[in-house]
């Protein structure tokens, strides 16, 4: 890691080990301003600092996030060295990410932030007796204004070597279990290499990507491949993370989605391939037990030798509200 301080920096004196107990620094999650030996006035005159026009959220979510980084950094008495680290570890992450690479996105993903915000959300949406598709992460690698294809059609160009695969079901209304008509479906996966088309100067732009919409009777049907595992981008600060943290890097198999349709909350999820070898030790912590699914062999398609069949069912905007689910606003379309 780069910007290492030759001679680290001893802003707060050592003490002995028996007053660190006391004082209880020593790795205890109960350091706190009244317990530390350190001044137990900072924490409160940042927080306090906060102007009035903060709204109430920003000063709520702010307060809190600042006191435990400050607990954090007490708890494990954090020196500059350390902080430096740190610091240079975002800003090789800033300098890195573009268009095409999101290493911010990246770091958070290995240490679970993405998947534990996936969970809180689905979880407040869901306290209805049914509940809608599970969802799973974004991750980095979604592009906006995939081609829209026919349905039935391919979204793979230029590759001889994966395994070709129908992937089909319905969209569905998961409170009455009626077709959703217009319902888009926005797929991405990577190629057998394990990388997505904007990482591989060899695929063309927009392979293994595209959006379908259905018809009244609320199906889909898409050629696609059955996908491989692969490692998230680990050549830049998230893979030294990874490293340091003794940490493979790979995913289990898995497509993503994004499922839109009018009056529907939008549904991103990933479904999982059962037999991959990393189902139960994915790098990023997405998977979902009702995720994962079976490729099934198929006989007399000469376009693809697995079947897949998946239903989404999706949540409606007017069933949110009667169940008082949580989150369920009218700001997305
Ligand atoms: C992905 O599945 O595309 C992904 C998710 C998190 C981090 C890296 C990649
Ligand atoms: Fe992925």
């Amino acid at each position: 890691m780069s910007g290492k301080v030759e001679q680290p920096l001893q802003l707060v004196p050592e003490i002995e080990p028996d007053h660190r107990a006391a004082n209880g620094v020593n790795g205890h999650a109960e350091s706190s301003t009244t317990t530390s030996r350190f001044d137990p006035h900072f924490t409160d005159a940042v927080i306090n600092a906060t102007g009035p026009k903060a709204t109430p959220r920003m000063r709520k979510v702010i307060a809190s996030l600042t006191r435990h980084l400050h607990d954090f950094l007490r708890e494990n008495e954090i020196k500059i060295d350390e902080y430096m680290a740190a610091i240079d570890l975002m800003n090789w992450a800033g300098r890195m990410s573009d268009a095409k690479r999101n290493e911010g996105q990246l770091l958070s993903d290995i240490l679970g932030i993405e998947s534990l915000v996936d969970e809180i959300t689905y979880k407040l949406a869901d306290d209805a007796k049914d509940a809608p598709t599970a969802t799973a992460i974004l991750g980095p690698f979604w592009r906006q204004d995939a081609p829209k294809r026919k349905m039935g059609d391919t979204i793979v160009f230029g590759i001889d070597d994966g395994d070709n695969t129908l992937m089909h079901g319905k969209v569905l209304d998961y409170h009455t279990s009626k077709p959703i008509e217009n319902a888009e479906l926005d797929v991405w996966h990577t190629a057998p290499n394990g990388l997505y088309e904007q990482q591989d100067p060899n695929q063309v732009d927009m392979n293994l990507r595209g959006r379908f919409t259905t018809g009244a009777d609320g199906t889909y049907s898409f050629y696609c491949l059955r996908p491989t595992s692969y490692p998230v981008p680990n050549d830049g600060p998230a893979g030294k993370l990874l490293e340091l943290l003794d940490r493979h890097p790979m995913r289990p198999a898995h497509i993503h989605f994004i499922i839109t349709a009018p009056g529907y909350k939008p549904l991103v999820t990933q479904i999982f391939d059962r037999r991959d070898k990393h189902i139960s030790d994915d790098s990023v912590f997405a998977v979902k037990e009702s995720l994962i699914v079976d490729f099934a062999p198929k006989e007399g398609d000469p376009q693809a030798q697995f079947d897949l069949q998946y239903d989404f069912k999706l949540a409606s905007y007017e069933a949110a509200k009667k169940d008082g689910m949580n989150g369920a606003t009218e700001l997305a379309p």
